[in-house]
C-alpha cells in the first residue's frame, strides 16, 4: 500500500514531521515562516490523505475539491477553527481536529501580559526611554490603571477565560464574567460572578475576551459596547480578531472614550486597521497567545496523533467533527 501523503502547510516544531515519517507517512513540509498562497497550498493538496493546518488558511470547499476523495483529515494547528468550513467537511467525511487544553495556560499567561503592559502603559514608557526622550522620574508620568482591587471583566469562560480569571486572584480583583453557562471554578475559587454583557462592560476596569469566532460573536464588541464601558478601563483580545469592530475601537480610543487596548490578533489579520498604530495607548502583539516552545511542540505533536488515529481508524483525541 502506497504511504498517506501528508501536507503540513508551515514549518512546525519537530514532533509532527517525526511522528508522521515514523508512521510511515510521506510528508510533504511547506518549509517557511510565512503562510503559503492560496495557489501554492491548490498545487500541493491534490492526492493528500491527511492535512495539518495553520489557522490563516482558508478550508473550503475548493480547497477539499482540489484535495480529492483522498483526503480523511483535517488537523488544525491551534484550538480555534473558524478558518475550516466544517460543515462542508462533515458533509464529505473528512474529520477535523483541533489542540485544545495544551496552549491554555500559554494563551492566558499572554492575555495577563497584555493586561499589565496596558494597565501600566509598559510600551509607551518602555518607547520614551528607547528614544533618548527619558528626563528623568515625574509624579505625573505615564500614570496608568491600578490592577489591584479592580474588576476584572471575562467574556468568556472557557478553559482560557478561567485560566485568565484564575490568575487574576494574585491581584486581588473582583471577577465578572458572561457565559452560556455558570462556571463553578471561577465562582468556588475568585468568588466571580456570572452577569450579562452591559452589566459587564459598565463595570469591568478591564474587559478581557475569550470567546471562540461565530456568526453571533463577530463584532460582539462594536460602538455601542465600546461606549457602555469606563473612560478608564482597558480592552484585551487574545480572542479572534473579528470579535471586535476595529474600526470603532481606533474611534473610541482617539476619543478617550476608553483608556486603552491590548491586542494579540486583529480583525484582517495580518492587515491592521488604519489609525491603530498612531494610537500610544495601543499595545500590539504578533498573535503570540500559544508562543511557547513547550506549548507548540504539544501542539505539534497532537496535530500528528490526531491525523494518524483517523487514518488508522481510530477516533481521534480532538474531534471538532
Ligand atoms: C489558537 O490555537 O486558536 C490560537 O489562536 C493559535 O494558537
Amino acid at each position: 500500500m502506497a504511504a498517506h501523503k501528508i501536507l503540513i502547510t508551515r514549518r512546525v516544531p519537530p514532533p509532527a514531521v517525526e511522528v508522521l515519517k515514523n508512521a510511515g507517512c510521506a510528508v510533504d513540509l511547506v518549509d517557511q515562516d510565512d503562510p503559503p498562497s492560496r495557489e501554492e497550498l491548490l498545487r500541493r493538496v491534490p492526492g493528500v490523505a491527511g492535512m495539518i493546518t495553520m489557522l490563516s488558511e482558508r478550508i473550503d470547499a475548493a480547497l477539499l475539491d482540489a484535495a480529492g476523495p483522498s483526503l480523511r483529515v483535517v488537523a488544525n494547528f491551534a484550538v480555534g477553527f473558524d478558518n475550516i468550513d466544517l460543515e462542508t467537511c462533515k458533509q464529505r467525511g473528512v474529520r477535523v481536529t483541533n489542540t485544545p487544553d495544551v496552549l491554555t495556560d500559554a494563551t492566558a499567561d499572554l492575555a495577563w501580559t497584555l493586561i499589565l503592559a496596558t494597565a501600566r502603559r509598559a510600551v509607551e514608557g518602555d518607547r520614551l526611554v528607547r528614544a533618548g526622550k527619558w528626563t528623568g522620574w515625574a509624579p505625573m508620568q505615564f500614570l496608568g490603571l491600578q490592577l489591584s482591587g479592580a474588576t476584572l471583566g471575562l467574556v468568556g469562560a472557557g478553559r482560557i477565560g478561567t485560566a485568565v480569571g484564575l490568575r487574576s486572584l494574585g491581584f486581588n480583583m473582583h471577577v465578572l464574567y458572561v457565559d452560556g453557562q455558570p462556571c463553578a471554578e471561577l465562582e468556588q475559587r475568585v468568588h466571580a460572578q456570572r452577569v450579562v454583557l452591559p452589566e459587564l462592560l459598565q463595570a469591568a476596569d478591564v474587559v478581557s475576551l475569550h470567546v471562540p469566532l461565530t456568526p453571533q460573536t463577530r463584532h460582539l464588541i462594536g460602538a455601542p459596547q465600546l461606549a457602555a464601558m469606563k473612560p478608564t478601563a482597558i480592552l484585551i483580545n487574545t480572542s479572534r480578531g473579528p470579535v471586535v469592530d476595529e474600526a470603532a475601537l481606533v474611534e473610541a480610543l482617539r476619543e478617550r472614550r476608553i483608556a486603552g487596548a491590548g491586542f494579540d490578533v486583529y480583525e484582517h489579520e495580518p492587515r491592521l486597521t488604519p489609525g491603530l498604530t498612531d494610537l500610544p495607548s495601543v499595545v500590539l502583539l504578533p498573535h503570540l497567545g500559544s508562543g511557547t516552545t513547550a506549548t507548540r511542540q504539544k501542539m505539534s505533536q497532537m496535530t500528528a496523533e490526531n491525523v494518524l488515529a483517523v487514518l488508522q481508524g481510530r477516533e481521534p483525541p480532538n474531534p471538532v467533527v
